[in-house]
């Protein structure tokens, strides 16, 4: 791999030890995948998740004196000073929780503790060369935006914000952006839900390859929140870090655009049934449930505003808690207009700054939940708790019965 004289000098430590250990990941990471040299990066994101490796990296590299050149925004851990007044976690949980906030704070990132920052925080052009962490936002920033980066693990993603620079491989070239595989989309795609059973389906099947959908009854553009449900599926149930829509997406204006001339190596239909299917084999069955947990991804204020008209003024029913994650500006938008208060007195809470998949939400585990996420669904089963799947409104309803159906 080729380097330059200064990019020799961080690797044998002449910059510090911290971006030595950076330096060294990156090359590595380079090697790994045939990478002729380094490129710039203007973006970085981090999907810090505040489990024990990530804070442990990002130690390493601030104590040996490392700080962000190319300043990350990052992804949520949880809301330490508002839920630990409602749920009990371990002194351990806590305390990880205190020192991966100190730690990534030290090293010099936006704390923006987001996982949608493609909406709003952290928007990449088209063409940008950027390097991204986290699941859901990979996808919408190489497939709606245009830009460019690999499916980071928070670990490359920081090593690229130290170093300013990432291994040229992989998404960051035209021949891997191009399309694989064709899929003809009949199934009916409204709400968000749809979108996100869809690349639950497709997903599965899809590996790393890079599908091309063609949905041409889909007359109007998907709203964003579609298009992140989408991309967050597709990249939990496969490893799919960008997608094309035939006449939608910046890079697939036309069919023969979307393979850049290649032939797909497979084309198939997905219909209603499919993903009336899919949503059977991905969901527990209904019950009464304990908790309704939406925002994996966050919920954007407008899906705030939707949860409160499909509310029409009912209270979450007794023994049910109801949480909506979101991003803290959208949290923000909703104190001040109105919409967080209003929601609190129907029992229906927001948080800003927080996943799913953290310690504070063990209390529910042992109950059922109900969400309108696949994401959030496997997620949360791996820490024990089951969960009902089920378009938004059906999340209202179980919440005002205290019963999925
Ligand atoms: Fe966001 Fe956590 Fe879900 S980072 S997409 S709430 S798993």
């Amino acid at each position: 791999m080729l380097l330059t004289d200064e990019e020799k000098r961080m690797l044998e430590g002449q910059c510090g030890k911290g971006v030595m250990k950076a330096m060294e990941l990156l090359v590595a990471l380079g090697k790994a995948f045939d990478a002729e040299r380094l490129i710039p990066v203007t973006r970085t994101h981090v999907a810090l998740s505040g489990q024990e490796g990530d804070t442990y990296w990002c130690g390493l590299l601030a104590d040996g004196g490392a700080r962000c050149t190319v300043i990350p925004t990052t992804n949520p851990a949880w809301d330490v000073a508002s839920l630990t007044k409602r749920y009990e976690v371990t002194a351990e949980e806590l305390d990880l929780a205190l020192r991966t906030v100190d730690v990534y704070r030290r090293i010099g990132a936006a704390l923006t503790f987001c996982c949608t920052p493609g909406l709003g925080t952290n928007i990449p052009a088209f063409g940008e060369h950027i390097a991204f962490s986290e699941s859901s936002a990979t996808p919408y920033v190489n497939s709606i935006l245009g830009a460019r980066t690999n499916r980071e693990s928070s670990v490359s993603a920081l090593a690229a914000a130290v170093v300013g620079k990432t291994p040229l491989y992989g998404f960051h070239l035209d021949e891997n952006r191009r399309g694989q595989f064709l899929v003809r989309v009949e199934a009916p795609l409204g709400e968000p839900y749809d979108w996100g059973l869809l690349g639950w389906y497709v997903g599965r099947f899809a590996g790393s390859r890079v599908p091309v959908l063609h949905i041409p009854h889909v007359g109007s553009r998907p709203s964003p929140e579609a298009l992140l449900y989408l991309g967050a599926e597709l990249n939990t149930s496969g490893a799919v870090p960008m997608y094309h829509i035939v006449g939608m997406t910046p890079e697939a204006q036309t069919l023969e655009k979307a393979f850049g001339g290649v032939v797909p190596e497979a084309e198939f239909v997905v219909t209603k049934r499919d993903l009336r299917e899919q949503e059977d084999a991905v969901s527990e069955k209904g019950g009464c449930i304990n908790l309704v947990m939406l925002g994996c991804p966050h919920y954007t204020y407008a899906q705030i505003r939707e949860v409160e008209r499909l509310m029409k003024g009912r209270h979450v029913r007794d023994g049910v808690a109801f949480w909506i994650l979101t991003s803290y500006d959208a949290l923000e938008l909703a104190s001040r207009s109105g919409e967080r208060e209003r929601l609190a007195e129907l029992g229906v809470d927001l948080v800003a700054d927080t996943c799913i998949d953290e310690p504070c939400w063990k209390s529910f585990e042992g109950g059922l939940g109900v969400t309108d996420s696949p994401k959030c669904a496997y997620y949360r089963e791996r820490r024990g708790q089951p969960f009902v799947i089920r378009r938004l409104s059906g999340c209202v309803e179980a919440a005002v019965c205290g019963e999925a159906l």
